[in-house]
């Protein structure tokens, strides 16, 4: 095995195995399974190796985030779905891992129903996604990828998020 290649996941929470049917008007007609596809395509063609795992209980997600450690996970990208706005045993889980992860939500969580605008997750995550559809999931792993060659940082200090260079500061 390439020692250079790094285990990324996606974590998906409950009801996200009914993608592609649920409420299509709100998380669109997209399943699970091309997400993960997509995921894994992007994943392999940076040389490294995609897992994912979607659960509906809340302990199985915990018992999975516990193990990212132990597995040497580099990244996680994480769809906690109804588990964002309750699980305190989530966040918990991940912030004793301490694996860096990038929230994504299909949809725009701060213009929907009082509830679902707070998160448990977003102010550990290191950066959150919400309201763009699948393609924020592929949007997240790139960053993932990014971060993970190292090039994250640089990109975010130069306020560039694709390579160009930064704009000229004014004063
Ligand atoms: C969701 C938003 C949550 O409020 C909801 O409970 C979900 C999906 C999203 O992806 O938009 O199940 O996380």
């Amino acid at each position: 095995m390439n020692t250079s290649s790094k285990l990324l996941w996606a974590l998906h929470g409950p009801n996200l195995n009914l993608l592609g049917t649920r409420e299509p008007q709100i998380y669109g007609s997209t399943g699970l399974d091309a997400i993960n596809a997509e995921l894994e395509r992007l994943c392999t063609a940076h040389g490294h190796r995609f897992e994912s795992f979607q659960s509906n209980h809340e302990g199985a997600l915990v018992d999975r985030v516990q193990q990212a450690s132990r597995r040497q996970v580099a990244f996680i990208v994480f769809n906690p779905a109804a588990f964002t706005h309750t699980s305190v045993a989530l966040r918990d889980a991940l912030a004793a891992v301490a694996v860096p992860f990038i929230e994504v939500h299909l949809s725009n969580i701060h213009g929907r129903e009082a509830f679902r605008q707070h998160s448990f997750f977003s102010d550990l995550a290191a950066g959150v996604i919400s309201g763009l559809g699948p393609i924020g999931y592929r949007l997240a792993m790139q960053a993932a990828l990014e971060k993970i060659a190292g090039k994250g940082q640089e990109d975010a200090s130069a306020g560039s998020a694709d390579g160009a260079p930064p704009p000229a500061r004014g004063g």
